[in-house]
């Protein structure tokens, strides 16, 4: 029987997809030894079973080497095979060199990931300049789609919604979110100057002043852009903007910033935040089974 295997923080999600699929929910001891290097067992017989390491990498550069380490072990101990299941998948933004001498490190984090894992299955990863993930991941990798289970918490909670996608990446998940949701959508200009500086440019919207703002994107960081947005949607006179994100990372006091200017904030629960609203085991679920 396949074996989910959750790393840190991983548990309820891992325990919610066993009970989706059936499959085993196993167990992993990790420590830190006192110079804080990482100590990992495996405490289940992953002899001759096909294994999945259950973690949203939200937190990579702390998360990679237990993840790694499970991995290995897991061949080490004659595991059939080994998959990553990461509802969440770092390093998929910086996928070009904007500056001269930059790492390009989706490349490299999909070259490290490759090499110890044979599957990957992820939920809305930030494809922008990658047609798919199968451009970048050598091992066959699946990407999920939250844009359905969105759309349906938008149409249960929100009267006469209008759907803003903050930039023109947006469009993807908007304008799918937006014909499940049956609700109008626009998509606004977005200029990158930095990592916390972004310039939004609005057209004209007085004419949908009669419905909810809904601003729909796949990833929160710094939370910039979303509070951007929601400013310049207030300036124009629309209400407070709801807020619907897939992966709620927000860094720092992002959170706190952005409930300032929004009604509400939901995100699914790919990263455990507070802002989880929209359950995702029973996506992931329909992969495994
Ligand atoms: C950008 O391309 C993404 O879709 C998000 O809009 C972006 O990653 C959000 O980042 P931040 O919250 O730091 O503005």
């Amino acid at each position: 029987m396949r074996l989910l295997l959750p790393l840190p923080g991983n548990e309820t999600l891992a325990a919610d997809l066993a009970r989706l699929t059936g499959c085993a929910l196993g167990e992993l001891e990790t420590r830190q030894f006192p110079d804080g290097e990482s100590y990992l067992r495996l405490k289940d017989d992953v002899a001759g079973r096909d294994v999945d390491l259950v973690c949203s990498l939200a937190a990579p550069d702390r998360q990679f080497l237990p993840l790694i380490f499970a991995a290995d072990a897991a061949h080490d101990l004659g595991a059939r095979s080994v998959g990553l299941i990461a509802p969440y998948l770092a390093y998929m933004r910086q996928d070009k060199r904007f500056q001269p001498g930059e790492a390009i490190s989706s490349r490299s984090f999909a070259r490290l990931l490759d090499g110890s894992f044979q599957r990957l299955v992820t939920i809305d990863p930030h494809l922008h300049r990658y047609p798919d993930l199968n451009a970048l991941y050598a091992m066959p990798a699946t990407a999920l789609h939250a844009a359905p289970l969105l759309a349906d918490w938008i149409a249960g909670h929100v009267e006469r919604p209008l759907l803003v996608g903050p930039d023109e990446e947006s469009e993807q998940w908007v304008a799918a979110v937006a014909a499940r949701a049956g609700a109008p959508h626009l998509v606004l200009r977005k200029t990158r100057h930095g990592d916390r500086d972004v310039t939004i440019s609005l057209p004209d919207v007085a004419a949908w002043r009669d419905r909810q703002p809904v601003l729909v994107d796949d990833i929160a960081s710094s939370g910039h852009t979303l509070m951007q947005a929601a400013r310049l949607l207030m300036q124009q006179g629309l209400p407070k903007p709801v807020c619907a994100v897939v992966h709620a990372l927000f860094a720092g006091n992002a959170y706190a910033e952005l409930q300032a200017l929004s009604s509400r904030i939901v995100s699914c629960d790919t990263v455990r935040h507070p802002s989880n609203a929209i359950a995702v085991a029973p996506l992931l679920a329909t992969a495994l089974r």
